[in-house]
């Protein structure tokens, strides 16, 4: 159990206007969590303090060899004024395993939720009223020792921020395309894929603007092996209902487990559909896209929640699915799992952790 001490900011901000259309992740809060890391004390001096920017050595670690990593979860207010968590010991194992891989030392799942549901409780009125709106809460970790040998830093630094939130992609739950990325790659087995690594993220930019200037809103990455199997999107997993059966990628080390895809794959089974976890080459969708068999195609993640795609273009060959219009399939997962997130639909599953009243 964390000792957290809490410190208010005297100048706080003015919020931004409260709307379906707010951006996504641009206005921070007023205040952040922060913890230290030193190998004598291991993680101590946990406290909530106001927003400020970090001062730090340009030698510092994290700036050149890029050992950190982060996580993303959101907070939602319902409409009998409760501010409630979706799944936040998830992201909370996901970042220990992301820490084993990166060389950081981990921070127990209860610290974790414990930390990001102090700094929510601080931050309630932040959490947006709008119709689709959310806190969307970003725990990362860093490496602050300072120096230009290569190997694991001593000192880290743990903090939070939240941002208020409207959807992900400016189209909102309207269908978007992507673009089959078949020259670079994202993951590759024994690399980082299934961390949430900035230097996942830094490696996909440059596909993702190539993409953005032909008018595609993502990429979808295929296997950094044979660039055969999907794998996910810039930043979503991504699923394919092709003769009503359900396809994804498995986690087997160079996809994210992502915290919605499992949710949503539980859904999918408890409704009766079968869902394969595994290798789906592009050629098959491309041809079920041919076919008229590929009957919907979606993103799940929890910035961008539950996205339909309307367009699939690989080397310069394009497949449109439902028409352009977001499926049935689609909407019902959407409706399910956003009902959970705000309070709208019973939580029969225990994925719901409250914080405090609204
Ligand atoms: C999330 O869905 O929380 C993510 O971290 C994706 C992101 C890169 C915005």
């Amino acid at each position: 159990m964390l000792d957290i001490k809490i410190t208010l900011t005297n100048t706080p901000k003015e919020k931004p206007v409260d709307s379906p259309k707010m951006s996504f992740g641009k206005i921070s809060t007023d205040h952040m969590f922060v913890m230290d890391y030193n190998p004598e004390q291991g993680w101590h001096d946990a406290r909530i303090v106001p927003y400020a920017p970090f001062q730090l050595d340009p030698a510092t670690v994290v700036f050149h060899y890029a050992q950190e990593l982060f996580e993303g979860l959101k907070a939602y207010r319902t409409a009998d004024n409760k501010i409630q968590l979706f799944r936040p010991e998830c992201n909370g194992q996901r970042m220990i395993d992301s820490s084993e891989r990166m060389c950081i030392p981990p921070v127990p799942v209860e610290d974790f939720v414990q930390a990001v549901k102090a700094l929510v409780e601080v931050e309630k009125d932040w959490v947006p009223h709008s119709e689709g709106t959310s806190l969307y809460i970003r725990p990362f970790v860093i490496a602050t020792d300072v120096g230009m040998g290569v190997h694991a830093s001593h000192n880290y630094t743990f903090c939070i921020i939240c941002f208020p939130s409207g959807a992900y992609y400016a189209e909102g739950i309207d269908p978007v395309p992507i673009y089959v990325e078949d020259e670079y790659i994202r993951a590759a087995p024994g690399l980082t894929g299934f961390t949430k690594c900035g230097g996942n993220y830094a490696a996909s930019i440059l596909a993702g603007e190539l993409a953005a200037r032909k008018g595609y809103a993502q990429v979808l990455w295929l296997d950094g092996v044979e660039k055969k199997y999907v794998e996910e999107v810039g930043a979503m997993n991504i699923m394919f209902k092709i003769d009503g059966k359900i396809y994804t990628a498995a986690c087997e080390g160079t996809v994210l487990p992502g915290v919605t895809r499992r949710s949503c794959i539980e859904l999918l089974r408890d409704w009766g559909y079968e869902v394969i976890e595994g290798k789906l080459a592009i050629e098959t969708v491309m041809q079920a896209g041919r076919d008229g068999r590929l009957e919907e195609v979606f993103g799940t993640g929890t910035a961008a929640v539950v996205s339909p795609v309307k367009e699939l273009n690989m080397k310069g060959e394009s497949v449109y699915i439902n028409d352009g219009k977001i499926g049935p399939l689609t909407q019902k997962l959407y409706d399910n799992l956003t009902g959970i997130q705000w309070g709208k639909i019973e939580d029969t599953k225990g994925w719901i952790t409250p914080v405090c009243e609204g």
